[in-house]
């Protein structure tokens, strides 16, 4: 698996290419699948449809990856929280963490109760190429946070960011428990079959320097220390969405750093390639043009050149109005450009 052997920085015949977010509402199978479902929720429950969901961009673009369609907020649902997902609106928790008992009462069950997640695993490492690689996910502690503060996504993270000033005992108790169920569902999912997993920590970057180590960045580096510990043979990698500026502080166990489209890559290579992998960056709008797809690869590739353990991603998530045709001249042209 070229893309397990580019996180431990081994040798490999050109960049492993997979972009984050690639299944979705871009893919008109993606579109079809998604129909044979209630909801969205039932659609991250039926683990039949999850692993066809999954397989579909490995198809179709010939990325070297799969990441298991699922989401995020799966966690503080099987934690017992509130989750509707309303068409066009983005998620909604109704009833958010307001208190400490509010905390109290989220379960500790939630890694016996994604099993779904498991079983869709198993499901897609049976479908999958030998050579292609599945990846299990988790949102980082701090940005499922967010939501079940905030009660659904935020432009200013206003409310959680009053309990990090006012209360942060109480955040961290809540962080705590995030984390000691990601640990676990991450164990558990790498149990099923993935063969990495990542952290996405999609609003970090709304943290300011030392609010980001304190209630973020320290939260990823546990979850990351106890996977590793367990498990030294599967890849972790950490995404941390603008987070550009903090690159001096970023340390500790983990394998492959994920660089959001708003560092410059040469940054990220200066301050952490020796120590980890890389994976990134390009700016996800590049894919509405061919030309400015192949002037965004190019520019990496002057920076990263065909260094071992380089990985191309996008700099964030695919979009529901970027074109397929793009997104597949996208992962031919890395492979050509990065071939050794
Ligand atoms: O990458 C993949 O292909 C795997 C699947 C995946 C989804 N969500 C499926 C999904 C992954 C890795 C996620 C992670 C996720 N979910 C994040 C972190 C990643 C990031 O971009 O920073 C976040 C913040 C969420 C929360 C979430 N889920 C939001 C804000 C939304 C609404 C987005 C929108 O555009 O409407 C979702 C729903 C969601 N999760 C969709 C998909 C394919 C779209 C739902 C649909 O089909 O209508």
């Amino acid at each position: 698996m070229i893309f397990i052997d580019a996180c431990f920085k081994k040798p490999t015949p050109t960049a492993p290419a997979w972009l984050m977010r690639q299944a979705g509402r871009y893919l008109s199978e993606y579109l079809a699948t998604r129909a044979k479902a209630k909801d969205f929720i039932d659609f991250c429950r039926r683990s039949d449809l999850a692993a066809e969901a999954t397989l579909q961009p490995v198809e179709i673009l010939g990325v070297d990856a799969a990441i298991i369609f699922s989401d995020i907020l799966v966690v503080p649902l099987e934690m017992g929280m509130k989750l509707e997902f309303e068409r066009g609106a983005g998620p909604v928790l109704p009833r958010p963490i307001q208190n400490e008992s509010d905390i109290d009462g989220l379960s500790d069950n939630a890694v016996d109760r994604l099993g779904y997640v498991y079983d869709a695993l198993r499901l897609t490492r049976e479908h999958l190429a030998p050579d292609k690689a599945l990846i299990g996910f988790a949102g980082s502690p701090w940005t499922l946070a967010t939501y079940m503060i905030e009660g659904g996504g935020s432009k200013t993270y206003a409310i959680a960011k009053k309990m990090a000033y006012s209360a942060p005992d109480m955040l961290h108790k809540l962080l705590r428990k995030l984390s000691d169920a990601i640990s676990g569902y991450l164990l558990r999912q790498i149990d099923a079959g993935a063969n990495a997993v990542q952290i996405f920590d999609s609003w970090g970057g709304a943290l300011e320097k030392e609010a980001f180590f304190e209630f973020s960045w320290s939260y990823m580096l546990k979850i990351a220390e106890r996977i590793k510990s367990a498990r030294p043979d599967i890849p972790v990698i950490l995404f941390s969405k603008g987070a550009g500026g903090y690159l001096e502080s970023i340390g500790g166990d983990f394998d492959a750093f994920g660089v959001d489209w708003n560092t410059p890559i040469e940054r990220a290579k200066n301050l952490l390639f020796d120590r980890y992998a890389l994976q990134g960056n390009m700016e996800p709008a590049r894919l509405y043009d061919k030309a400015a797809i192949e002037s965004g690869v190019r520019e990496i590739a002057r920076v990263m050149g065909k260094a071992d353990g380089y990985i191309f991603n996008l700099g964030h998530g695919m979009q529901p109005d970027f074109s397929r045709e793009n997104a597949k001249f996208l992962v031919d042209f890395v492979h050509q450009t990065f071939a050794r």
